[in-house]
């Protein structure tokens, strides 16, 4: 899903300070975070960060561009590479090619050509970009439907057996219950586990028909507020018993077009994560309010106070059966994407504003 428009990233390598500075001036004022290196060594070091594109001289004092071109690549695969030369000659253009670069530029290059060069580079970084998310989309597409298919058919199956089990289970324990107290209590603690481990199948046969109840869509304005205290209060004892803070802070907002139980739903499956991400003594907060005054999605974040979820695996938290926990079934957020997509919205992992996660949902205004 769409992430917020962030500045590309330029790395300028050349060992020629005035010429690095000059360039970044140019670029910075044109609206690109530029960041300058002297050598190769501390080139690479900047382009494990990722970049977008890398102008590059060729002779540099720890190596030459054609070189470094590749090494760059393969740091960060989307990046593209134009070389610096002194000269216009054939032989440069071809040591361009060879290197994966996609353009040259001959110093010093006038203003415009430079932007335009970069402009072009930008260009192709975009649709390396597209073509990810693309392949991406479709491999999330196909585990979707493998997973409705499965669902439809084996969750019943598996429910009737489950719900049988789980009756006589409490029948067991009542005639426990019965016995002297001597004898229950090692006979209701593994009886007590064989309860919790049907609660988690159940729970994951409830995330599994999730997919296979699609049921109709049909926009209705809810009032934000609603939706989120709803939630809240529910989840009101289990973070008392966590001993998390569960913070609200709701501004006046417009009315979204949806359907207020999925919202809940999503609400619900955030914020679940949310006390799952941090510990004793965290901070949960959930907030709501337009990002200007006519805007025409609402925002609601789902904040805490826990690890925060590193760059680069923000994209796979929404794949199904994607988890790091024990007990999780995976199904929690790419639920929360279907449904977010469904309604015509987006949402998106950021950096909480005092450390943590935030996951920020953004929905379209009834009309
Ligand atoms: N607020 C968060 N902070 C850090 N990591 C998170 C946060 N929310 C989700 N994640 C990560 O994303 C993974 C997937 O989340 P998701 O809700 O899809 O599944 P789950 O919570 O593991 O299981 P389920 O929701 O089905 O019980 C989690 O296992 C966790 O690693
Ligand atoms: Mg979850």
């Amino acid at each position: 899903m769409s992430q917020p428009q962030k500045k590309p990233r330029l790395l300028i390598v050349d060992d020629n300070a005035t010429l690095v500075e000059n360039l970044t001036e140019i670029l910075e004022d044109a609206g690109y975070s530029v960041h300058g290196h002297g050598t190769c060594q501390s080139a690479l070091a900047g382009a494990r960060e990722g970049f977008d594109v890398a102008l590059v001289d060729l002779r540099l004092p720890d190596g030459n561009g054609t070189e470094l071109a590749p090494q760059l690549k393969e740091a960060s695969p989307d990046g593209e590479v134009v070389l610096l030369t002194g000269f216009a000659t054939l032989e440069s253009a071809v040591a361009a090619v060879r290197a994966g670069a996609c353009a040259y530029l001959v110093k010093p290059c006038a203003t415009q050509e430079l932007l335009v060069t970069v402009e072009q580079a930008m260009r192709h970084v975009r649709l390396h970009g597209e073509k990810r998310e693309l392949s991406r989309r479709a491999q999330m597409a196909e585990k979707l439907a493998a997973v409705g298919t499965m669902t439809a058919g084996l969750s019943h199956e598996i429910r009737n057996p489950l719900n049988a089990a789980a009756l006589q289970l409490t029948v067991l324990e009542r005639r426990v219950q019965k016995l002297s107290k001597d004898v229950q209590q090692p006979l209701l603690d593994p009886l007590h586990l064989v309860r919790d481990e049907i609660r988690r199948l159940d729970h994951i046969l409830e995330d599994f028909l999730q997919f296979a109840r699609p049921r109709e869509f049909q926009p209705h304005p809810v009032e934000v507020a609603t939706v989120l205290t709803k939630v809240l209060d529910l989840l009101e004892g289990e973070a008392e018993r966590r001993d998390v803070a569960l913070e609200r802070q709701f501004d006046s907002v417009p009315a979204v077009a949806g359907d207020e139980e999925r919202l809940r739903q999503v609400v619900m499956n955030l914020a679940l994560n949310a006390l799952d991400a941090v510990g004793r003594g965290g901070t949960v907060r959930v907030s709501c309010r337009l990002e200007e005054p006519d805007a025409r999605e609402v925002a609601i974040y789902v904040d805490d106070s826990g690890r925060g979820v590193p760059l680069e695996v923000r994209d796979r938290l929404f794949e199904p059966f994607f988890t790091t926990k024990a007990q999780g079934s995976g199904l929690g957020l790419s639920i929360v994407h279907a449904i977010v997509a469904q309604h015509g919205g987006t949402i998106t992992i950021e950096d909480a504003p005092d450390s943590g996660a935030r996951f920020a949902l953004r929905l379209p205004r009834a009309r």
